[in-house]
């Protein structure tokens, strides 16, 4: 297997330099750390490489919101992501940043080739405009009401209520939502890249085996859209590199984000002596893999490989994309505490649970993957602590104790630990094809195994014996030689763990080629615990500092920009449909009496007519609100929610009000003329 180590240059997305790292982010980067490690085990050369994506209108602005230049914003952003990783255990071989000199050259490079062979075309188009800012608007800063179902407040590209989609020029009563007046349209000269010239090489690719079934099946759709060309200027001001032989036009941040996986490995081969041409010439017999989600295949199965091919560059070996990370079923969400970043995490759970956990459930589609709670938790606590820390656990201590931590020198039985080794070439398969949650069944099943011929055996039984010590140790020691092949196993997943039990047992990092030499006649350490249980009260505590720490979140900038989802950079409160919200019936409500309630020093009690019916509240506002200056006014109530007995009676409704609590609390109130009891909408 080693015999021709396979040369491999491994990517996973780049992340945007102005949020934090979170839980779905590290999906992907779990995903391709795993991939990584079982390569270098196998005996691979393999690079890792990774950078952050550092240029764009969100970063500009949300570093002139904090009032520092970028350049200050995106270093401190990238110092926390290489923390954020290192104590996750992804292990990059190069973490670099697509504002960097490597980049620049590189970009320039591959634009100056692209316009050489004629597939950069120009021309000028209109725009939004934002005359008090002096920029133009992307999509996501303009804001209005929806062409389609008149909901406010809706992104100039796509509704959030009905889902549509559609131009900025088509939202009604539009405005900059960077200073709030109505945009203006204004020429200027793009560029473009004429991704149509390579159309018939791109059927070919998306056809070669480089992509997912799935994957190319979505691409066939694109292709029957037509392949339009590609808007890669924007102009100044923008933080980005600038175009040569322009003075104000700069690339767009998705032309040279990518380039970023290559000058990130520039920099790699510059520090180390790799050869970059051996990796990237056209024709490299080198491979070159792309981990990504499902929402940025776009770029990288049609833009990049035209862009690479064009440069007369190597085209990547295959783009493995994957699905969302849902968590107890539904979208990460700020409200229900589920939005947690990494670095949250790490204050409450080791991350090698969650580097189990994303691997036992982890295919090698592009479907979402839930984490519930609740099974991460037992999954955890079964398979890790249970099944696989308790068998060195159960051994170790004899051997210590009683043959001064000497492994006996023959293999108790060996048809067992052949069924061990045997099992290697499937659970590498399933790693090599990111089946990894087949390769997690395999590996339980197999510590099932070492757990039952413990039980079978009874070393606690035989250790009573004092004739039967031979015994004793062939036992605790094939219990060891098992455990020690499921370290070999589990490894790509757990470093961290792995690398404690080497300690454990006194070897050299282990790697998949150990297999076949079990250990014998050989001095282990002492026996401590690799892994603690999970505690369902931590888990609560992590989601509760996720929703105290809201505004950590995202560091400004407004959304970011179209095809960054797959990161669940954005995930929309609680997100509910149309018809979600046409369920909520709401009325205008004259408040007719309001009281204190005895024995809640929160609530009012409130009377409200609305219309032609009276309803009993008990509204958690008295912080804000005297009962006496509240009579007679309106506001606007939820109607059809179900009653709820309460200790002091029944509410029948909710009154609806605004603002953090306390003193600040606002009750919503209707302009005059509106009456009680009519639908608010
Ligand atoms: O979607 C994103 O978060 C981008 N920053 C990913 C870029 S990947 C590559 F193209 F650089
Ligand atoms: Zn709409």
């Amino acid at each position: 297997m080693t015999d021709h180590p396979r040369k491999i240059l491994v990517t996973s997305a780049l992340p945007y330099a102005n949020g934090p790292i979170h839980i779905g982010h590290l999906v992907e980067y779990i995903q391709t750390d795993i991939w990584v490690r079982f390569q270098k085990m196998r005996g691979h050369v393999c690079h890792y490489v990774c950078a952050d994506d550092a240029h764009g209108t969100p970063i500009m602005l949300c570093a002139r919101q904090e009032g520092i230049e970028p350049e200050a914003l995106i270093a401190r952003v990238m110092e926390e992501h290489q923390q954020d990783f290192a104590q996750f255990a992804v292990a990059f071989d190069n973490y670099h940043s697509t504002h960097s000199e490597e980049n620049r050259e590189l970009a320039e490079m591959i634009y100056r080739r692209l316009a050489d062979a004629g597939h950069i075309n120009r021309r000028t188009i209109k725009q939004a405009y934002d005359a008090v800012k002096e920029m133009f608007l992307p999509d996501r800063f303009i804001r209005g009401e929806c062409p389609k179902c008149g909901a406010a407040d809706q992104y100039g590209d796509s509704c959030e209520v009905c889902g549509a989609t559609y131009t900025p020029t088509d939202l009604k009563n539009a405005v900059s939502a960077l200073s709030g007046t109505k945009p203006v349209e204004r020429e200027s000269e793009h560029y473009f890249f004429k991704l149509a010239d390579f159309e018939t090489l791109l059927r070919e690719w998306t056809r070669g085996g480089h992509l997912q079934d799935e994957v190319s099946n979505k691409l066939d759709e694109w292709f029957e859209a037509g392949l339009q060309e590609w808007d890669i200027s924007r102009d100044k001001p923008y933080f980005g590199f600038r175009i040569p032989d322009t003075d104000d036009k700069y690339f767009y941040v998705w032309l040279d984000a990518p380039i970023g996986y290559l000058a990130s490995f520039k920099n790699l081969c510059d520090r180390s002596g790799l050869d970059f041409d051996e990796y990237f010439a056209a024709g490299s017999t080198t491979e070159l893999y792309h981990f990504i989600g499902k929402d940025i295949i776009y770029f990288h199965a049609l833009f990049w490989p035209a862009m690479l091919y064009g440069s007369k560059l190597r085209t990547p070996t295959a783009i493995f994309a994957h699905g969302f990370l849902t968590v107890n079923g539904q979208k990460m969400s700020k409200s229900r505490g589920t939005f947690i970043t990494a670095r949250t995490y790490l204050d409450h759970l080791d991350p090698q649970y969650l580097r189990y956990y994303f691997a036992a459930k982890l295919g090698s589609g592009v479907e979402d993957i839930d984490l519930n709670f609740e099974d991460f938790c037992n999954r955890v606590n079964a398979d890790l602590v249970g099944k696989v820390v308790n068998i060195a656990s159960r051994c170790a201590g004899f051997i210590n104790k009683r043959f001064d931590g000497k492994l006996a020198a023959m293999i108790h039985r060996p048809e067992l630990l052949d069924e061990f080794t045997a099992a290697g070439e499937a659970i590498a398969d399933h790693y090599e094809s990111r089946e990894y949650a087949k390769a997690m069944r395999e590996i339980m099943a197999l510590a099932d195994r070492a757990n039952q011929y413990i039980d079978e055996l009874k070393p606690w039984v035989i250790a009573k014996d004092t004739a039967r010590e031979n015994e004793l140790q062939s036992v605790c020691s094939m219990g060891i030689n098992l455990f020690r092949c499921l370290m070999i196993y589990l490894k790509p997943v757990l470093p961290v763990m792995a690398e404690q039990g080497e300690a454990f047992l006194n070897v050299k990092p282990l790697q998949w080629s150990d297999l076949g030499s079990p250990l014998l006649d050989h001095s282990i350490n002492i026996f401590k615990p690799l892994m603690q249980r999970v505690e369902m009260e931590k888990i609560h505590a992590m989601i509760d500092a996720s929703k105290d720490d809201l505004s950590q979140k995202t560091a400004g900038g407004g959304k970011p920009e179209p095809g960054t989802g797959h990161l669940a950079d954005n995930p929309i409160d609680d997100e509910i449909t149309i018809d979600d919200f046409a369920k909520i019936d709401l009325r205008v409500a004259k408040i007719v009496r309001a009281e204190n309630v005895e024995g809640a020093d929160k609530l009012l009690q409130l009377t409200l007519d609305i219309g032609g019916e009276t309803r009993n509240v008990f509204a958690g506002i008295r912080s804000a609100y005297q009962p006496e200056e509240l009579e007679g006014r309106l506001t606007v109530v939820v109607v059809n929610l179900a009653s709820r007995k309460m200790r002091f009676g029944v509410s029948e409704g909710m009154v609806l009000a605004a603002g953090p609590g306390g003193k600040e609390l606002y009750i919503l109130s209707p302009d005059s003329g509106a009456e009680p009891g009519m639908k608010v909408k």
